[in-house]
């Protein structure tokens, strides 16, 4: 199915590693152009040369999204060198969940600032740009503790929960500009954080992710793949998903207790 994203301009914040990474390169291979935003320039570099190997039209911003003036900053740097924007995914993040008594007021200030307004500033600088642009479409990257939280998923189930409220808050108001809102609740996916993980106790890779994979009891048996999460993000971005705002699907193998 021919996605229609060619010479469409996608903003995806953490597109250095995992996730991310995966999205920019489907949209590459659909002809879309990325704008790509980390805080590390070395991997961003790395990531967009990889893209640009493939043909990409790849620009990179080095910024850290908890930051109120460097995610402004990501999102007018992207419409300067382009011209023009025509959809975000809000996807940088990190896991973060302890027991509730051991999480200070600052960690909880900075998983709201880097999962919550993260979000929220990039899509108020963006919202204008796709009018401008005639509609737009934003991906919110969420997890499935936002319908379903567990013990000790504090802070991050809390926030990607007020991570689902925003999306359907905004698709409803923007729907009538034309602009569609949609959220994916990852379960367990590869990427880079698991890699690292698996590093720190030592664990080869796929022998770790298959221990994970049978703890949680995915029903699908394994954990998911980058470019599965990568596929599905596409598609709510393009015009193929033109009637579908509002919504949140999980990318899970089927773990999530929720539908
Ligand atoms: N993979 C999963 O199983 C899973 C499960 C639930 C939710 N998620 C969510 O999915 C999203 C992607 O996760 P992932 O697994 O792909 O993680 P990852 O492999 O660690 O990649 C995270 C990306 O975000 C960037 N990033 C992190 N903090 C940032 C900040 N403050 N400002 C700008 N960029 C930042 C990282 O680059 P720098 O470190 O260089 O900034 C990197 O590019 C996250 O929101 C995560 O919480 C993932």
């Amino acid at each position: 199915m021919d996605l229609e994203l060619g010479g469409k301009v996608v903003l995806v914040t953490g597109g250095s590693d995992g996730l991310g990474a995966a999205v920019a390169r489907r949209l590459v291979r659909e002809g879309a152009k990325v704008a790509l935003c980390a805080r590390g320039v070395e991997r961003l570099e790395a990531t967009a040369a990889s893209l640009r190997a493939e043909g990409g039209d790849v620009l990179t911003i080095q910024a850290d999204v908890s930051k109120e003036w460097q995610v402004e900053h990501f999102v007018d740097a992207a419409h300067a060198r382009f011209g023009r924007v025509d959809a975000l995914v809000n996807n940088a993040g990190t896991a973060a969940a302890r027991a509730f008594a051991s999480v200070s007021d600052a960690e909880w200030e900075a998983d709201l600032q880097l999962k919550l307004f993260a979000a929220i500033r990039a899509s108020r600088q963006a919202i204008p740009l796709f009018k401008d642009a005639g509609g737009g479409s934003i991906v919110n990257v969420l997890a499935i503790s936002a319908k379903t939280p567990g013990a000790n998923s504090t802070p991050s189930s809390v926030s990607r929960a007020a991570g689902l409220a925003l999306t359907k808050a905004l698709s409803k108001e923007l729907g009538p500009h034309g602009i569609r809102v949609n959220a994916v609740l990852v379960g367990i996916i590869e990427s880079g954080q698991w890699v690292r993980r698996a590093h720190e106790v030592g664990k080869p890779v796929e022998s770790f992710q298959q221990e994970m994979a049978r703890h949680a009891g995915i029903p699908l048996g394994r954990v998911g793949r980058a470019e599965e999460f990568a596929d599905l993000v596409a598609f709510l971005l393009s015009p193929r998903a033109g009637y579908i705002s509002g919504t949140a699907i999980n990318v899970d193998g089927g773990l999530s207790a929720a539908v």
